[in-house]
């Protein structure tokens, strides 16, 4: 045998060069193989389950040679295990798990896509039915993350020399790269397409929101103009442009300068040019201010400026949005007067409560003072000394009665007899008093028309204000002037501003040109105690007396005065709708002489009963006294038939005038005098004889007497 020879020929090492050289020719099927083809030869192939290459079967050899020589991407798994054999072409595509996995089982490098290579593998094997495929993903993680890679595929099955399947022979081809660049590719299209498709809706939308816009802007009544650095119109809307025309009489336009539209009005253009200049310095601010030439009309526009910018950023101009606020402020302020007045009505009348049950408190102390005094008085009681200290204390009393009296008017509580009275005839009496008391320097004019008609009113009363408002002109007029007093019919239409209902009045006015008021005494003229004139001089209470009877009688008093000019106070009493002259307006009672009889005196204070009761005593009464109606009813009923009924209206329980009724009612015969301290309209009929409290002896004997002649 040449080949047993040969190698008992060569024993060693050129036994063993023999071997190799055999074994070089045994793996020659590897020479052509490229790197991988002598990567396979020098493999340490000891583990490998398919062992030396040179003890391959002639099948897998064949197949190897094959595959080490082309060009195109191949592996081959063989085996049970799968082992795996690759060219130079496919290497590259397996990243890192090169060069390990040559040789090995599949199982080891390509673990992550097992599940699913290994079920097409075995398919190829058991069926030997090729499996092919375009694009077909594989998730791989060869470069140490995981992806998804695209690969045409061919799997077909090898045959061993037995016949049976030694392997699966995988030529690749990867196509990740034109995959992901189509997918880009149909993204990007459809993108193109939606836009292209939608481009026209989105411009008609576009479009219709533009012009929406622009009629907002032109259709609002807000202002909106845009000025550029040389202050010509960039843009104005409608509304601008018409309250241009408002206040200068001509509308701008886009182009035009502000300097030319108001070259003929220099003050106009210096405040608008000052304004905008702000604007157009690149300062933002919101003002409120008045514009316009008065020949057109002067509106007060309420305006944001703010910088108009180019869309670079560069400042190109100013624009404005404003509106006209002017209405808005004059309601504002008809507001805020409406309030105002509404305030100093609360206050005088919360002043007007409490000055009156101040008042009405001491005028009962005062009946029972009056009243002793006068009988001390009358009695003559006591040497000289005491006669002049009783007189002192009796003028004393008068003055606290007066002021009781006016603190009463002003808190409208006085009780008043309003009857129709003859204002013209009233008011000259009153002038020729007047004229007699003022002194030289003062002229007096009195101005009453013919046929003025009568007015409600309490005649003593009106006196007493005229009288006031005289003495305060004369006040005013240290250095003499004219003092004017009149009275005319004025009507009130329902526009009127004022407090009055609408209807007819006779208008008193006492007008002088004296120092007149500033606006602080003004406002608080009317306050009881507000006096400029000093401590002792004044009492504050004159104007407050004349309001409280005007507003008493259903008028008012209004008082127009400027400093340096004059005074005019107006006292607005109602007409009367009872016939002219029916009542005898000033008629006093006469002093007769009394019948007397029984008086039956009604009063729930004890001090004053007992000095009404001397009063009534003194003019020769008999006296029986109850502490209130319903304990002088009991003695009505138990027999007592008095002549006549005295008795204070505001008691505890029932009221005087209740009982004054109920006496009337039941025996016609008996006199009935109800005594008040003020006026509360609704408790007093006018249908009962009244007396004022605090009364002397001979205002209570002409009361008296008045009675009996009614009665007669
Ligand atoms: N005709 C007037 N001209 C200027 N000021 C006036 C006039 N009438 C009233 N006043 C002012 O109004 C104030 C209040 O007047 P009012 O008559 O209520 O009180 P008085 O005159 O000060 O005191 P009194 O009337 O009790 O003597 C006065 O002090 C004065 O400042
Ligand atoms: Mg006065």
């Amino acid at each position: 045998m040449g080949k047993d020879a040969h190698v008992t020929r060569r024993e060693g090492i050129p036994l063993l060069s023999e071997k190799a050289a055999r074994q070089s020719t045994d793996v020659g099927f590897l020479s052509n193989g490229g790197e991988l083809g002598a990567m396979t030869r020098t493999l340490d192939w000891s583990d490998s389950p398919l062992g030396p290459p040179h003890q391959w079967s002639q099948a897998l050899k064949t197949t190897v040679g094959m595959m080490l020589a082309a060009q195109a991407q191949i592996v081959l798994f063989w085996g049970p295990d799968f082992v795996a054999l690759y060219n130079d072409a496919y290497a590259p595509g397996i990243g890192a798990n090169h060069p390990r996995a040559l040789g090995r089982p599949a199982i080891e490098n390509w673990g992550e896509l097992w599940d699913d290579l290994e079920p097409l593998l075995a398919g190829v094997r058991n069926t030997r039915k090729t499996f092919a495929a375009k694009d077909r993903p594989f998730y791989v993680e060869r470069h140490g993350y995981g992806e998804t890679s695209y690969w045409d595929v061919s799997y077909s099955a090898v045959s061993d020399d037995d016949g049976s399947v030694g392997g699966v022979l995988c030529l690749v081809s990867e196509t990740t790269e034109r995959v992901l660049g189509e997918t880009q590719l149909r993204a990007s299209e459809a993108r193109y397409r939606e836009l292209a498709e939608t481009l026209e809706q989105r411009v008609a939308e576009r479009t219709a929101e533009r012009h929406l816009l622009a009629t907002i802007v032109e259709t609002t009544d807000g202002q909106i103009q845009a000025l550029n650095l040389d202050y010509r119109w960039l843009a104005i809307n409608a509304s601008c442009a018409d309250a241009y025309q408002r206040i200068y009489g001509k509308r701008p336009k886009v182009g035009d300068s502000l300097h030319e539209f108001l070259a003929d009005r220099p003050e106009h253009l210096a405040a608008a040019t000052a304004i905008w200049g702000r604007a157009l310095a690149g300062e933002a601010f919101t003002n409120i201010e008045e514009f316009g030439d008065p020949r057109f009309d002067r509106r007060v526009f309420e305006m944001k400026f703010e910088t108009l910018l180019a869309p670079d950023g560069t400042r190109i101009g100013a624009f404005l949005t404003g509106i006209d606020v002017t209405d808005r402020l004059e309601e504002q302020a008809r507001l805020a007067q409406a309030e105002e007045a509404l305030r100093q009505a609360q206050k005088m009348e919360a002043m007007g409560q409490l000055t009156g049950g101040v008042a009405h408190d001491f005028n009962n102390l005062l009946t029972p003072i009056v009243g002793l005094l006068d009988l001390f008085q009358r009695k003559g009681i006591g040497g000289e000394r005491e006669h002049r200290l009783v007189a002192g204390a009796a003028q004393a009393a008068d003055r606290a009665k007066t002021l009781v009296q006016r603190l009463l008017a002003f808190a409208r509580r006085q009780p008043l007899q309003a009857i129709p009275v003859n204002i013209g005839q009233l008011v000259t009496d009153m002038g020729e008093l007047i004229s007699s008391t003022t002194g030289p320097q003062i002229q007096v004019t009195v101005d009453t028309p013919e046929g003025l008609p009568e007015a409600m009113a309490d005649p003593n009363q009106i006196e007493m204000a005229i009288l006031n408002l005289s003495v305060n002109a004369r006040d005013a007029m240290p250095d003499g002037g004219s003092l004017r007093i009149s009275a005319k019919a004025r009507t009130i239409e329902r526009t009127h501003g004022s407090e009055l209902t609408p209807g007819t009045y006779v208008c008193i006015s006492v007008a002088d040109n004296g120092i007149g008021m500033n606006e602080d005494t003004l406002a608080h003229a009317v306050e009881p105690f507000f006096s400029t004139k000093g401590i002792g001089q004044g009492t504050g209470l004159g104007l407050s007396m004349v309001h409280g009877l005007a507003s008493q009688l259903g008028g008012a008093l209004t008082i127009k005065s400027a400093v340096g000019s004059g005074t005019t106070v107006e006292l607005w009493l109602p007409v009367s709708h009872a016939a002219a002259g029916a009542i005898d307006a000033v008629t006093q009672p006469k002093l007769r002489p009394l019948p007397a009889g029984t008086a039956l005196l009604v009063d729930d204070e004890p001090l004053v009963r007992m000095s009404t009761s001397e009063m009534l005593s003194e003019l020769g009464y008999r006296v029986v006294e109850a502490s209130s109606a319903e304990d002088a009813l009991r003695r009505v009923k138990d027999g007592l038939r008095p002549n006549l009924l005295v008795t204070d209206h505001l008691m505890p329980g029932m009221s005087g005038t209740d009982l004054g009724l109920a006496l009337r009612n039941q025996y016609p015969e008996i006199q009935i005098l109800v005594v008040s301290g003020y006026a509360n309209n609704e408790g007093i009929t006018p249908d009962l004889p009244r007396l004022t409290k605090p009364f002397r002896s001979d205002e209570l004997a002409a009361s008296l007497a008045g009675l009996a002649k009614a009665g007669r």
